[in-house]
């Protein structure tokens, strides 16, 4: 498995993963709703976590089969969908399943995570049946939300503090060209932004312990992680009271491919 960091972090994740705010639910509602997959559709769900993407196709009568690196997601995600066809602990870039198994991979913002993303979409290309659909997310910039700007500039700032080959997981990514080096054709895009309520800096602070960026915060050194949030509350403390209006994060959605029916 090449999966070793994600597969720790995630594993450590699982119980709190998603349950701050609902953010990747979100997300997955919107995606889900933009593919409209038929019911019956065969769906795999690559990196499936909590179950976000699955729990969307299966309320739109899919049969879903999910696929997480992390055995603490996989087990909630099992627990709390049984209706699932199939939650399997599996590695993205090897995928155990026969070759034209599915009518549709998605994967919400697992992709940039990836050691190695061609490898993956070679993988995901082959167990799509002709005709098949790969549609996947990514974050995407921030846009008409001054007030959390502080946040990203944040961690710009403390970035050179992190050791090499730690700290977050995600890559650059271009999602384009990932798709037509793999094969995939039609590909196209959107992109998707929702804007939660962020009660206080608690809320805020235990989010961003919640999901992948938490990697970033266990390898600041430990003055350096008290500072970043100690700035973090400070800066939120001037919007409160009133509360935060809400944090702005969109999502670029890139791409929905079209799989050819093999030569
Ligand atoms: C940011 S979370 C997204 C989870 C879910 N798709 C969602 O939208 O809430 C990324 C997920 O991808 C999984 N993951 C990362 N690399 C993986 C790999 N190589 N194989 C399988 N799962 C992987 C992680 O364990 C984690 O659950």
């Amino acid at each position: 498995m090449t999966a070793t960091r994600a597969t720790a972090l995630f594993d450590q994740l699982a119980p709190v993963y998603d349950e701050v705010l609902p953010f990747f639910a979100g997300f997955a509602r919107q995606h889900m709703a933009w593919l409209a997959p038929a019911p019956g559709t065969r769906v795999l769900d690559l990196g499936a976590g909590r179950g976000a993407l699955t729990a969307a196709a299966l309320a739109r009568g899919c049969r879903v089969t999910a696929v997480d690196c992390a055995p603490g997601m996989v087990e909630r995600l099992a627990a709390q969908y049984p209706q699932v066809h199939e939650a399997r602990v599996m590695d993205v870039h090897q995928l155990d399943f026969p070759d034209g198994s599915f009518d549709l991979v998605c994967a919400g913002f697992v992709v940039h995570l990836l050691d190695d993303p061609a490898a993956a979409a070679r993988e995901i290309r082959r167990v799509l049946a002709p005709g098949g659909v790969f549609s996947f997310s990514v974050p995407g910039d921030v846009e008409d939300a001054p007030e959390w700007e502080f946040y990203g500039a944040l961690f710009r700032e403390f970035q050179p503090l992190i050791p090499e080959g730690q700290g977050r997981l995600s890559r650059p990514l271009d999602a384009e060209r990932l798709l037509t080096a793999a094969g995939f054709v039609g590909v196209s895009g959107t992109a998707m932004e929702q804007r939660l309520p962020v009660p206080d800096a608690d809320t805020f602070w235990d989010w961003g312990l919640s999901h992948g960026s938490r990697a970033y915060f266990d390898a600041l050194p430990a003055d350096a992680r008290t500072e970043f949030e100690a700035r973090v509350r400070a800066e939120l403390s001037t919007v409160t009271p009133p509360p935060p209006e809400g944090g702005g994060f969109s999502l670029c959605l890139v791409g929905v491919a079209t799989d050819q029916p093999g030569p």
